[in-house]
């Protein structure tokens, strides 16, 4: 048996480049007692993947150079030699970047068999996305109604769902996101109050006539620029919850903090940084919570699935461009 894998051969410097990866086929043994042989199904693309790559300061230890790219992924158990996974369930698990892969069944999880919904839904609206834009906003930033909550990279996965949570709790919600389709779509579809395009137009002055009274929740997905803006109009008290800073992932070297960090002091307020990872015993919590939304008809949410293994890393790269439309996936095998 053999699998594709893309190996981490260098560390890329600013955006990824040709050779920082490489895909081989690899054998792979038969699995050992408490092992099981998946097939990979869908490959989650997640910005944290370049981090990974990079061997900053970080939450999980950096991907070795030589080994399989980490990524999350759903998949069907092909072969089991443990008691409790069989042949033909639905697993979701750090499977990495690979067609097949083996893993110990204790660190995949079954797919939970109470919601009838597509498989993609494992690993956007109910996977690690959901449940970062439930607990972000509601653990950390704790809008009340009424509040003014922006949403950066709101039309991404975790900012889409941010943003229709936050209207679920009755604020009143802007959108920072990249193109006029994507505002269209904010607006239109997803019925936030306002959308701004940070490419076309200005970003503060837009902030400053559409949030009179002040920022109450910066849901913050990008930093940067992004940030800067936000924070000249924050509202007293407060809540950035800082859940990424893709603008600064490919960046060579560490950027210097905001300008307008004094605007923090100035209005009281209180940036607190999340990883999903910490809120893993109470992910059935959310889950239930944003199944009965979407059951409701009052969640969408949207995949972009680009087919091929190969095409992985043209995949990671679309987040950094915004040419992804929700969450990006890529698809490895067929699914049963
Ligand atoms: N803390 C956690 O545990 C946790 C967990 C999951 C995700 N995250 C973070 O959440 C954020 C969103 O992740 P996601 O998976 O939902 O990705 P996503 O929003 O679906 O895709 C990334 C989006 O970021 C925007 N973007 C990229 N570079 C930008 C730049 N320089 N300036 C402005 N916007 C830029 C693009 O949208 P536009 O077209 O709108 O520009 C792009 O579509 C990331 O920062 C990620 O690291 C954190």
């Amino acid at each position: 048996m053999k699998a594709l894998q893309w190996i981490l051969r260098q560390r890329p410097k600013g955006a990824m480049a040709p050779g920082d990866l490489e895909l081989v086929e690899a054998p792979l043994r038969a699995p050992h007692t408490g092992e099981v042989r998946v097939r990979t199904i869908y490959l989650s693309v997640d910005p944290t993947n370049r981090i990974w790559m990079s061997d900053a300061e970080q939450y999980l230890p950096p991907v070795e150079i030589g080994d399989v790219m980490r990524g999350i992924t759903l998949g069907v158990v092909e072969e089991s030699n443990d008691p409790v996974l069989k042949e033909g369930d639905l697993v979701t698990g750090l499977g990495g970047w690979a067609s097949h892969f083996l893993a110990p069944a204790g660190l995949l999880a079954r797919i939970p068999a109470e919601y009838d919904l597509p498989l993609t839904a494992y690993l956007s609206v109910l996977g690690g996305t959901g449940v970062t834009a439930y607990f972000g906003l509601l653990d950390i930033g704790r809008p009340k109604a009424g509040e003014t909550v922006v949403v950066s990279a709101a039309a991404g996965a975790v900012g889409s769902l941010v943003c229709q949570i936050a209207k679920l709790k009755g604020c009143r919600v802007i959108g920072i996101t990249g193109s006029d389709e994507k505002c269209r779509w904010l607006t239109e579809t997803l019925g936030i109050d306002a959308a701004i395009n940070h490419r076309t137009e200005d970003l503060d002055a837009r902030l400053g006539a559409l949030c009179p009274d002040g920022i109450d929740v910066d849901f913050e997905n990008v930093g940067g620029p992004v940030l800067e803006a936000v924070l000249g109009h924050l509202a007293l008290k407060a809540r950035i919850v800082l859940c990424g800073l893709i603008s600064g992932y490919n960046a060579e070297a560490p950027e210097p903090g905001p300008v307008r960090l004094p605007m923090i002091l100035m209005r009281r307020a209180r940036m607190e940084g999340f990883i999903i990872l910490d809120y893993a015993a109470r992910f059935p919590e959310a889950r239930k919570e944003m199944a009965a939304w979407i059951v409701d008809g009052h969640l969408h949410w949207r995949v972009d699935v680009m087919d091929g293994l190969e095409n992985a890393p043209a995949a990671l790269d679309r987040l950094f461009t915004g040419a992804n439309q929700g969450k990006q996936l890529v698809r490895v095998s067929a699914e049963p």
